[in-house]
This record gives C-alpha cells, sequence and structure tokens, in this order.
C-alpha cells in the first residue's frame, strides 16, 4: 500500500522474486494470440529459486515522466505489446479495486503514478534457459505489490507469455486451458505444493550447442497451422495425459509421472516435425541422452530417471533424490567435460559415486567430450516471494537503477 507521503515525494518500491518452471505435459498451440489462451490444458514442476529466479524491482512514482524498463542491467522498449497487456491489466485491476469501494483517492491506487521496472535472473542468459516465464511471473507479482492489487495473478502473468501463469505457483502446477472467448477461465492452479515430494529433484543438463532456435512464439504457430498431429493430441491425448499426470503427482508415483513426462516431451517435439516447414529443437547430443536414460532405466528394469526437453537443446532430468549421484556420474562419464571438476555440477551438492562396468556396457554410447557444458542440480520450489529488505532493491530510492548489471553467472 502506497502511504499518502510517498506519492508526493519518494518513489514508492518493491522487490519480488519468481521461479522458472519445467512443462511435463507442454503447453504447445493457442487458440487467441492476443490473449494468449491454449488450445489444451499443461502441467508443470516450479523449479527452486535458490537455483534458478528472476528478480524484479518495481518503483513507481507520480514524478516519474513515462513508464521505463531495464533488463539484465540494459534498457528494454516499454512498448511491446505484452508487457503492455500486463501493465494495463493491473492497473486495470487496481482502478476496479478503489471503484468496488476502497473510499481512497486515485493517489492510493498509483493509478497516475509511471512505473519503473529493473529485472535480473540468476543464472546466464546464455545458458537458453527459457526466461520469460520467470521474467513476466515476476513482472506481474512485482506490479500487483506495487499497485497493491490482490487474488488471482496468473490470468494477467498469462498474458506476458503463457508459461508464465505456472510460475505464479509453487510446487506441481497445472493451466486449465478454460473454454471462455475473453479467456477469464484459462487460469493456472496449484496441484501440490512443493513440500508435497521432498525426494524429487531435477537436474538440468545445460548443452553446448549455443544456436539460436526458433522461438515458442512463432513456432507453435506454424504447428497450429500445418500439423494434424498436434490438433489430435489437443484433443484426444492430452486431456487424459493431464489425468493421469495428476494422479501421478497426487500419489508420487515416480514410474508414472516419468513415463508420462517421456511419453509428453517426445510427442510434443513429433508435433515439431509434423509442423511443415518442420522444426528441430533436439541436437545430437538430446537424441544420446534420450538413449542414456532410456538404457538406464533398462538396465535397471524400472523408471527411476525421466528426461523433458523444451524449445531447445537442454535436457531437463528428473529423478528421486538416491539416484541422483550415480546418474550424475553417468552423464559425466559419457559427456566428459574439459574442466574435470567442481564446475561441472552447480546448485545443490552432490555426492561422489562409482559405476559398474556392466552399467557403462549397457548404455554403450561412444562418449561426446563436452557435449555438456555443465548441470544444475535443483528441485520443486515455492511461488514468486516478496523481498522485505530494501538492501536488495535493483532500484535507488530516487527509482533508476542502482548500477549496470549483467546477468549473475554464479
Ligand atoms: C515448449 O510460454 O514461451 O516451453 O505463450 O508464446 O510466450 P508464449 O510461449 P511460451 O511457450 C512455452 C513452450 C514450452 C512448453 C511449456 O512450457 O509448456
Amino acid at each position: 500500500r502506497i502511504m499518502p507521503e510517498e506519492t508526493t515525494s519518494r518513489p514508492h518500491i518493491v522487490t519480488c522474486t519468481a521461479p522458472v518452471n519445467i512443462a511435463v505435459v507442454k503447453y504447445w498451440g493457442k487458440r487467441d494470440e492476443d490473449l494468449i489462451l491454449p488450445i489444451s490444458s499443461s502441467l508443470s514442476v516450479t523449479l527452486h529459486q535458490d537455483q534458478l529466479k528472476t528478480t524484479t524491482t518495481v518503483a513507481i512514482s507520480t514524478s516519474f515522466k513515462v513508464d521505463r524498463m531495464w533488463l539484465n542491467g540494459k534498457e528494454e522498449d516499454i512498448t511491446h505489446p505484452r508487457l503492455q497487456s500486463c501493465l494495463r491489466e493491473i492497473r486495470r485491476l487496481a482502478r476496479k479495486r478503489r471503484n468496488d469501494g476502497e473510499p481512497d483517492s486515485t493517489e492510493s491506487t498509483g493509478l497516475s503514478h509511471k512505473v519503473h521496472i529493473c529485472s535480473v535472473n540468476n543464472f546466464p542468459t546464455a545458458a537458453g534457459l527459457a526466461s520469460s516465464a520467470a521474467g513476466f511471473a515476476c513482472l506481474v507479482y512485482s506490479l500487483a505489490q506495487a499497485f497493491g492489487v490482490e487474488g488471482d495473478l496468473s490470468g494477467i502473468a498469462r498474458q506476458g507469455s503463457g508459461s508464465a501463469c505456472r510460475s505464479m505457483y509453487g510446487g506441481f502446477v497445472q493451466w486449465i486451458m478454460g473454454n471462455r472467448d475473453d479467456g477469464k477461465d484459462s487460469i493456472a492452479q496449484q496441484v501440490e505444493p512443493e513440500s508435497h515430494w521432498p525426494e524429487l529433484r531435477i537436474l538440468v543438463l545445460v548443452a553446448s550447442a549455443k544456436r539460436k532456435p526458433i522461438g515458442s512464439t512463432s513456432g507453435m504457430q506454424t504447428s497450429v497451422q500445418t500439423s494434424v498431429l498436434l490438433k489430435h493430441r489437443a484433443e484426444s491425448v492430452v486431456p487424459h495425459r493431464m489425468d493421469k499426470m495428476i494422479k501421478a503427482v497426487q500419489k508420487r508415483d515416480f514410474a508414472a509421472f516419468a513415463e508420462i513426462t517421456m511419453k509428453d516431451s517426445n510427442q510434443f517435439h513429433a508435433t515439431c516435425l509434423d509442423t511443415y516447414p518442420p522444426i528441430f529443437y533436439l541436437n545430437s547430443v538430446s537424441q544420446q541422452i534420450i538413449h542414456l536414460v532410456h538404457r538406464y532405466n533398462g538396465h535397471y528394469r524400472e523408471s527411476r530417471v525421466a528426461y523433458s526437453f523444451d524449445a531447445g537443446p537442454n535436457a531437463v532430468i528428473f529423478t528421486l533424490q538416491q539416484h541422483v549421484p550415480e546418474f550424475v556420474r553417468v552423464v559425466q562419464h559419457f559427456f566428459p567435460p574439459d574442466t574435470n571438476g567442481e564446475d561441472f555440477i552447480k546448485g545443490l551438492p552432490v555426492k561422489g559415486a562409482a559405476i559398474s562396468e556392466e552399467l557403462k556396457e549397457a548404455i554403450g554410447l561412444e562418449p561426446t567430450p563436452n557435449g555438456i557444458n555443465y548441470i544444475i542440480s535443483t528441485k520443486a520450489g515455492p511461488g514468486p516471494c516478496i523481498i522485505e529488505d530494501s538492501s536488495q532493491h535493483l532500484l535507488s530510492p530516487d527509482g533508476f537503477p542502482k548500477k549496470v548489471t549483467g546477468s549473475n553467472p554464479s
């Protein structure tokens, strides 16, 4: 809330953080491009912010002339239509709240205020990890705090980037597609909190290839226009798969979770190949990881590990805590890093482990040196958070960036 004295002098400043999420039932295809309404529901796991997060500071003041934004230290164009949608929707909610009986003046809802936005990621942009979900979730959450708006904000984050609506909650989150034309029922909901499955671990295998693949927005547009497989997937596969996935999560049934996750990732990439002209997101390292996972699981006659790939070559691995040391060792054996060391594994510490000759033989791949840059070891985590410590603000008390900062690669 904005105190009256603040409206005339210093900017009102808030800082929040928001997480990355990885879909295990993928979103691909829109039925409305402007409102960002999907052709099917999806489900994701929110990753822990200790490893991957966006931090955003929003300052609002009557003394600012125009809305402005800085991303990873560089001023960006604020007229971006999706950014404008989020700003407009938050201001609309603030106005609604005022008209719904808050007797305070326009001043208290900040409607006459311009905003300054400053945002950074704690992971390198070069890693090719989707940052738009965390970025828009953080933007919407921080704007809502600054303008004193409450309630479900996933419908607003969705209008920034579809997958961003799922980053508004922690743990296991579904985005219900909805069927209204105005999109009011296309929102995210938490299925289970992050505490529900404490043994679940997530390893992000950051691929070395840096070629920028075709973006999700235009990729899925071409898929909707040309892929009959995508139509079949949305109508006849995803509804059933969502039910099965929700049950697998609720029961903490890893084998079922793993099978649906891998099949869904594969079907998503199959719809990309069915798109005309076709879209390829997987490279030869991705393919080797797919083989490696199936042979690893085959060796143990049990699904211990699952892979998932988004619109790029990075593999996201889901497994249980007890299998992490051995599996990481296997990855390191088949994708030996130059730097032979600590730098290969970032995030949650991973214990050393030995691997048997039988296991190496069962996998039987030719090692690919430096095929994987590094691994980020993480787990499921909470949704957006408010940072109370004002020394963490990215904007100084006058509402301008404190210092020029890039992404922090540590
Ligand atoms: C493959 O949310 O980035 O990661 O709504 O156009 O911004 P827009 O697309 P975006 O698409 C994400 C696609 C995906 C699958 C997923 O996260 O569900």
